[in-house]
């Protein structure tokens, strides 16, 4: 039962898209699938039907105010797929947060009181990589970002791939990397497959690279403002094609290694590399709190809910 995050603190890069569509897909094929809305955007809330004014349980209640998280999680359209809505309370949680005890570990205790319920929980992290984006980090077996391939599309990672390596070494030892996926497609366009090239001999050997791209497709962005995913509202599109063979690599990859989760990459040589590449900043600085570590250690035990 992964807990898988879509983090990338680029904004605009298919994270939402990708997490309400690949659970749906995934729905669709029996597995039971919990998404997390943690961005105080709402986009996965409304992109699934729901008006965030009419959301009175929500992330914000469970991870500020304690509330029992299976109390939070609601049906949606798609059988097999719930979701943990936010509602508008959400964009005050980062300041509320910081001065909780164990602020990091909130969302991995709250859902460890769930988990066993679901083959897959997805969480949609904000752009951005503050509090929220750690909690959902610190909650995941592992991070599936998405890409877009455009110019310096491999510049934008150096943040994201070392605030991982910062988590993996002071909140969540076992954080993964889920897989890159490209998404917004364009194969018409010579930039669009040199990026492709670019990023897949990048990460060979180190990271999966999913086989599967998400094409460009206007049904997956009209399908947010009819409540649905793409996945029922142009159920034969190329977007919904599309991610359902993405929810058979993903099968592929979780189900094929019982027990083992996603494989663990070596990123030391990956992440040095493209600090090379944009000159970025040594490992070891922390990005949220300038130079300080961040407070919680992964020797901090979940707070119970
Ligand atoms: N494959 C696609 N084809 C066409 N439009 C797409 C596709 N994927 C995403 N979009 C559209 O691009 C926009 C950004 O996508 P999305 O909201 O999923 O990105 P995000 O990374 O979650 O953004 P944010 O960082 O703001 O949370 C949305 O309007 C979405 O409908
Ligand atoms: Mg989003």
């Amino acid at each position: 039962m992964p807990v898988i995050s879509f983090a990338n603190q680029k904004g605009g890069v298919g994270k939402t898209t990708t997490s309400i569509n690949l659970a749906s897909a995934l729905a669709e094929k029996g597995r039971r699938v919990l998404i997390v809305d943690l961005d105080p955007q709402g986009n996965s809330t409304v992109s699934l039907g729901y008006d965030r004014k009419d959301v009175f349980i929500s992330i914000y209640e469970v991870l500020i105010e304690g509330m029992n998280p299976q109390s939070a999680v609601f049906p949606t359209v798609q059988d097999g797929l719930f979701i943990i809505p936010a509602n508008e309370n959400l964009p005050g949680a980062e300041v509320l947060l910081v001065d909780k005890p164990n602020r990091m570990h909130l969302l991995a205790a709250a859902l460890s009181v769930i988990r066993s319920q679901y083959d897959f929980i997805f969480i949609d992290c904000p752009p951005s990589l503050g509090i929220l984006t750690l909690n959902g980090l610190t909650a995941s077996d592992s991070v599936l970002i998405t890409l877009q391939p455009e110019f310096l599309a491999l510049e934008g990672l150096t943040q994201l791939l070392k605030t991982i390596d910062l988590v993996r070494e002071q909140l969540n030892p076992s954080l993964d990397i889920a897989g890159v996926l490209l998404t917004m497609y364009d194969s018409r366009t010579r930039l669009t497959r040199e990026v492709e090239t670019e990023v897949r001999s990048f990460f060979k050997g180190k990271t999966t690279v999913f086989k599967t791209v998400i094409p460009r497709n206007v049904r997956i962005a009209e399908a947010p403002s009819h409540g649905l995913p793409v996945t029922i509202y142009a159920r034969r599109s190329p977007g919904a094609m599309a991610y359902r063979d993405l929810a058979e690599e993903v099968l592929y990859v979780t189900e094929t290694r019982t027990g083992q989760g996603f494989e663990s990459p070596d990123t030391s040589d990956r992440t040095a590399g493209i600090e090379n590449t944009v000159g970025g900043a040594g490992k070891g600085t922390d990005l949220v709190d300038g130079d300080t570590r961040l407070p919680d250690s992964p020797e901090s035990p979940p707070a119970p809910v």
